[in-house]
């Protein structure tokens, strides 16, 4: 008999500060309902210098390996697009940091924000290959655009952490996915730069492109039809987009995308991504853990989930949510973690922003800002040191 594997548990983490959009509207000289409503964000996490994806992944993971321990977590799988190294996987800090087995497999993955789906995906082969394996799948950003672009609106960063597992206590995996590739320039960031190259308007309509042509590819393989999701969850760079990639779905689906639909399927899985911004590869389990967090009860029903990733890949695909799931839910840890966040005006944005870390190989010293339960607290000799702040080990 096949064996039920998804996911075992999921947390949250995300960075120091949050600007509120209105700050930036004044200095982009437009109304803050372009933000609010036009994009569908109302916040964006900016991170403290001694926060980055390591620390976010690690204090995402550090909640499920303290709850479950760390002995059969056997492969961890990083996905990012905001790596610290272009060779070294940021997945061994996390390793380290966190006090797993040294008999751990640790790998970065890559592919715009399709990268957390593919880990998943991944780790979810592995454990059908040896139910006995548990792998820690992480999805950390930060999303960074430039001053006075339109992208910089939909900024954001966070860490989403799921332990994979056979027999899942939250949600399984269901078999079949619909798949899209095709080489466009949307968005991608060479290694010469800090931001990324968008033509933003070009995204949006490749994304539309790529929900109709996964949906397709799910129903050409025996996917389920519309009518048995009981929910949806999008990759959201900014939420209206989500409303934008819903209404195509149900479009040629011959359903009419009208607002009451709209909102009944989409208005609790776009609660912490609105407060939060973008978070590239975490984004779409930001969106599925406020689901999780904010819907009525799913057990037993079934979910979409749409991953897009520019550049471009998509993937569409379900998972049924298992009975008794609420239990495991870090609802009040999640909420914690977007309504601690330290308010920021527009100028203090920009002086985090621009106190980045030296570039020229020189070593330095990091003051502790954030709060959260690791740092970066030094780089030597080409080095990174990472601390914890609360140690934690098992
Ligand atoms: N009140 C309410 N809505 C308003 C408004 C106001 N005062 N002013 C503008 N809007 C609406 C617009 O009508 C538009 O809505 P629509 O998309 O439903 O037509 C929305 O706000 C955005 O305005 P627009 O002028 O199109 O935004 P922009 O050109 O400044 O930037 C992006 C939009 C998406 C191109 C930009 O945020 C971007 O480049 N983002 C990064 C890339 C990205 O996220 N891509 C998505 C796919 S991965």
């Amino acid at each position: 008999m096949a064996v039920a594997v998804g996911i075992h548990d999921i947390a949250l983490a995300t960075g120091h500060y949050a600007m509120d959009l209105a700050e930036l509207a004044v200095r982009h000289g437009v109304a803050a309902d372009k933000y609010y409503i036009g994009l569908g964000q109302h916040r964006q996490t900016v991170p403290a210098a001694d926060e980055d994806i390591v620390t976010m992944a690690a204090a995402a993971a550090q909640q499920i390996v303290a709850e479950h321990g760390a002995n059969d977590i056997r492969t961890v799988l990083l996905a990012t697009e905001t790596g610290v190294d272009q060779s070294k996987a940021a997945a061994v800090y996390v390793q380290e940091l966190l006090g797993l087995p040294s008999c751990t497999r640790a790998v970065e993955l890559k592919q715009a924000c399709y990268g957390g789906t593919s880990a998943l995906q991944l780790a979810a082969g592995l454990v059908h290959r040896d139910p006995g394996h548990r792998v820690l799948v992480l999805a950390s950003d930060i999303a960074k655009y430039d001053v006075d672009s339109a992208g910089e609106a939909t900024q954001g960063a966070a860490a989403v952490a799921m332990l994979v597992s056979a027999d899942p206590a939250v949600a399984v995996l269901e078999p079949g996915s619909g798949l899209y590739t095709a080489d466009v320039q949307d968005f991608w960031r060479p290694n010469y730069r800090t931001t990324p190259v968008v033509d933003g308007k070009l995204s949006v309509s490749v994304y539309l492109e790529a929900v109709e042509q996964a949906w397709k590819d799910y129903e050409a393989h025996g996917g389920r039809s519309l009518g048995e999701f009981a929910a949806f969850c999008y990759h959201q760079p900014f939420t209206k987009m989500a409303y934008k990639a819903h209404s195509r779905l149900l479009e040629i689906n011959g359903v009419a995308p009208d607002r009451l639909r709209l909102d009944a399927d989409l208005a609790h899985f776009t609660v912490y991504n609105r407060m939060i911004g973008n978070s590239y590869t975490a984004s779409l389990f930001v969106g599925l853990l406020s689901l999780l967090d904010h819907a009525e009860d799913l057990s037993g029903r079934s979910v979409a989930l749409l991953s897009y990733g520019s550049g471009c890949v998509a993937e569409f695909f379900g998972m049924s949510v298992v009975p008794g799931y609420r239990e495991r839910l870090r609802t009040a840890a999640n909420q914690a973690a977007i309504a601690r966040r330290e308010p920021v005006g527009y100028e203090r944005y920009r002086q985090l922003r621009e106190a980045e870390l030296p570039e020229d190989g020189s070593s330095f010293t990091l003051e502790s800002r954030g709060a959260g339960p690791f740092r970066l607290h030094a780089v030597r000799e080409h080095s990174r040191i990472y601390q914890a702040r609360r140690l934690i080990r098992v």
